[in-house]
């Protein structure tokens, strides 16, 4: 049996990947924070198939020691502050986690199995940021805007550098935005559909949003961890750019889930100035030709079933009814 381990477990794509490896026969072992209230939402229905190690990625024996007790074929690195507004408010400590806390997983997967052990490391197209060519690849120039896309560029050449210095099995997916039921409240898609949701209810009067022209080329979190676990199963490691290949703007996204609910956005949606970042990625759309020829790797679900499947799925939440079951329906 293969066995796999996850940094981020408790995230939204930590919960996906964790499934789809359980499916796939894996002993699937995760990295928790230690916290004062528990943050196993997203994985709570996993209790019991899945192992759960205490470790910090500011602590490199912590990881080391989980290496160790893992004994993983495949590490996966999803561990990070993620939220980009968040990079500006605390930058060093964004650049602790998400750049220096690679090389923190890096070393202890050296140290304890470079010749055996695969890395997947959780690169953005936030490295894009400013863009310099449309559609992006993997070949496309970097220029990030913000203190998380400077970090995860430092976690993506690093990761790429211990490949080439050290011959390891390293591989940086370059995901565009995904989302889901699962994601953060505080990311724009499910700030909208929960915002939908309790609009709808009646449990909120009105929706505050910073910058609606923004575009984004978003997907559904479950297809973008398949394409995580296949590129870790190539004879070669790469680096691949996962994406859909469509752009949308904030404001289609926000008039897709309004009328979702029936409602007219223009009624309830108002922009905060304060909302507005300092320095804005006008632009992402990213080309996954790669990804498609030498993964095999395509997006099942489009931007209008996500948005729809996201805004059911925060009506039933706020109504106290399980989620429904997306699968069977067939969106
Ligand atoms: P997420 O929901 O914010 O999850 C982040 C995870 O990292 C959580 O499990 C969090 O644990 C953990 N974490 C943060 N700091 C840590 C630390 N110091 N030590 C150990 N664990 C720590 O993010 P996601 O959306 O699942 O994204 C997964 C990864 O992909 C992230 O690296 C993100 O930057 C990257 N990415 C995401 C997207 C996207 O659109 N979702 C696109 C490209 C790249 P707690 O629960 O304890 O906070
Ligand atoms: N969060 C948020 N809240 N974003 C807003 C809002 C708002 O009220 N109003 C407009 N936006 C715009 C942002 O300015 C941005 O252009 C866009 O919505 C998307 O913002 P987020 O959903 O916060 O995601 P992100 O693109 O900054 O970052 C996500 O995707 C990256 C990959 O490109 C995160 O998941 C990153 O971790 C990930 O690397």
């Amino acid at each position: 049996m293969k066995r796999a381990l996850i940094t981020g477990v408790t995230g939204q794509d930590g919960s996906y990947l964790c499934e789809l490896l359980l499916d796939k026969g894996y002993e699937v072992h995760g990295v928790v924070r230690r916290a004062s209230t528990e943050t196993f939402e997203r994985i709570g229905h996993l209790a019991g198939k899945i192992h759960l190690h205490q470790a910090d990625l500011l602590d490199q024996l912590s990881i080391i020691d989980v290496v160790k007790e893992a004994q993983p074929d495949e590490v996966y690195n999803l561990a990070a502050m993620s939220f980009v507004p968040t990079s500006w408010k605390q930058p060093a400590l964004t650049a602790e986690y998400t750049a220096i806390g690679v090389t923190k997983v890096l070393e202890a997967v050296k140290l304890l199995g470079r010749d055996k052990i695969k890395f997947y490391q959780a690169s953005s197209s936030e490295m894009f940021g400013k863009v310099q060519a449309v559609p992006q690849t993997e070949s496309t120039p970097f220029y990030p805007r913000s203190p998380y896309g400077v970090a995860k560029l430092y976690g993506h050449w690093i990761t790429v550098n211990y490949r080439e210095s050290y011959g390891m099995y390293c591989c940086s997916g370059i995901l565009f935005n995904h989302e889901s039921e699962r994601r953060g409240r505080e990311f724009v898609t499910r700030k909208v559909t929960d915002g939908v949701a309790r609009i709808k209810l009646g449990l909120a009067k009105a929706l505050k949003l910073g910058n609606l022209d923004a575009k984004r080329d978003w997907g559904f979190a479950g297809d973008y961890v398949r394409a995580m676990y296949l590129m870790l199963q190539q004879p070669t490691p790469d680096d691949y750019v996962v994406a859909t290949g469509q752009t949308h703007t904030v404001k289609r996204l926000v008039e897709l889930a309004f009328a979702a609910a029936g409602l007219d956005w223009q009624k309830y949606v108002e922009i905060d100035p304060s909302l507005v970042r300092p320095a804005e990625v006008d632009l992402l759309i990213g080309d996954p030709a790669k990804a498609k020829a030498k993964l095999g790797w395509v997006p099942e679900v489009t931007f209008e079933q996500l948005v729809e499947r996201m805004v059911r799925a925060d009506l039933a939440r706020l109504q106290g009814q399980p989620l429904p079951d997306f699968k069977a329906r067939g969106i």
